[in-house]
């Protein structure tokens, strides 16, 4: 079965939408980015339209280039003063001579849309109440759509990275699965992953994760975002596992949509 990442998506951007309709002040994402990096100027149009979808206000804050470290924490001071402003996302890579730690912890964890602040990142491993990161809040919310219980299934995370592998664990871990991680210094990796019911993957290789890796039982979750021949694909030979494995999520059309709708979520967090 291939799971339809679009679907679930548009299914939790429904639920945020009825959420903000109810809501006397729309809630508003503040982007804030410096010079025009391309593709992050096209992940901030594709914001703005999730934005619509779910009937939020959207700002783009766009700074020049040479912006200095005080003149852009000064712009963040605004935002995290402004009460309709329910998150921040500054957009990453920074340019060299700004600390990009020092920027993103001086969001205030609340509007901390990614959940990179580590307020957030030391709820998580405590198990409080925060907001989580949406990469790997997204793999939790595909599975949990996909009606898996995760307690006491053995789950391998190939990846241990800030952003999807280590949060991600925690996730897991939390919602009771044994969990094992797995990177680059694994020794038999495929031993791992043959024994797991569930496999995630979050390499940034394409076609890391082959057919000899997994089994006809296997749940496989691709995080993986690789552009190969000019086409946009996974971690996972999909072509080769599509209609081995018990489950699998493509890319595009996976994790990458349930991510966008997570995000906007997280600004519902503190109401
Ligand atoms: N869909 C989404 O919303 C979304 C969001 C974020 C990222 N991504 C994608 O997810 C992928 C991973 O992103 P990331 O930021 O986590 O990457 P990253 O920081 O580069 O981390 C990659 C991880 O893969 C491990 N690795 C590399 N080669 C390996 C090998 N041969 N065997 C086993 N493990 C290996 C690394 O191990 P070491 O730690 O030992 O080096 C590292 O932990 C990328 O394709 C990225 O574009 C997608």
């Amino acid at each position: 079965m291939i799971i339809d990442g679009k679907q679930i998506a548009n299914a939790l951007k429904q639920e945020i939408r009825e959420r903000v309709q109810a809501m006397a002040v729309k809630p508003k994402v503040s982007a804030i980015i410096l010079g025009e990096h391309p593709s992050s100027l096209s992940y901030l149009k594709m914001l703005e339209k999730t934005c619509k979808a779910v009937a939020f206000d959207y700002e783009i804050v766009s700074l020049p280039l040479e912006t200095t470290l005080e003149s852009l924490l000064k712009v963040i001071d605004e935002k995290n003063n402004e009460t309709q402003i329910k998150g921040i996302l500054v957009q990453l890579p920074l340019p060299a001579h700004i600390d990009a730690s020092k920027v993103l912890d001086a969001i205030v964890p609340e509007k901390d849309l990614d959940g990179f602040h580590p307020l957030n990142a030391g709820h998580l491993f405590k198990g409080e109440r925060g907001i989580r990161p949406c990469t790997p809040s997204a793999v939790m919310h595909i599975l949990a759509k996909t009606g898996i219980d995760l307690k006491g299934k053995d789950v391998v995370v190939i990846g241990r990275s800030n952003i999807v592998g280590k949060p991600l664990s925690m996730m897991l871990l939390e919602q009771n699965a044994t969990v094992t991680m797995c990177h680059s210094k694994t020794k038999a990796l495929a031993s791992h992953t043959k024994r797991a019911d569930i496999v995630v993957v979050a390499v940034g290789v394409p076609n890391f994760l082959t057919k000899d890796m997994v089994t006809e039982a296997s749940i496989v979750i691709d995080v993986g975002t690789n552009m190969l021949n000019g086409k946009l694909v996974g971690d996972a030979d999909f072509e080769a596992l599509k209609d081995y494995v018990n489950m699998i999520t493509p890319v595009p059309g996976g994790v990458g949509p349930v991510t966008n709708a997570v995000l906007l979520n997280n600004a519902l967090m503190n109401g």
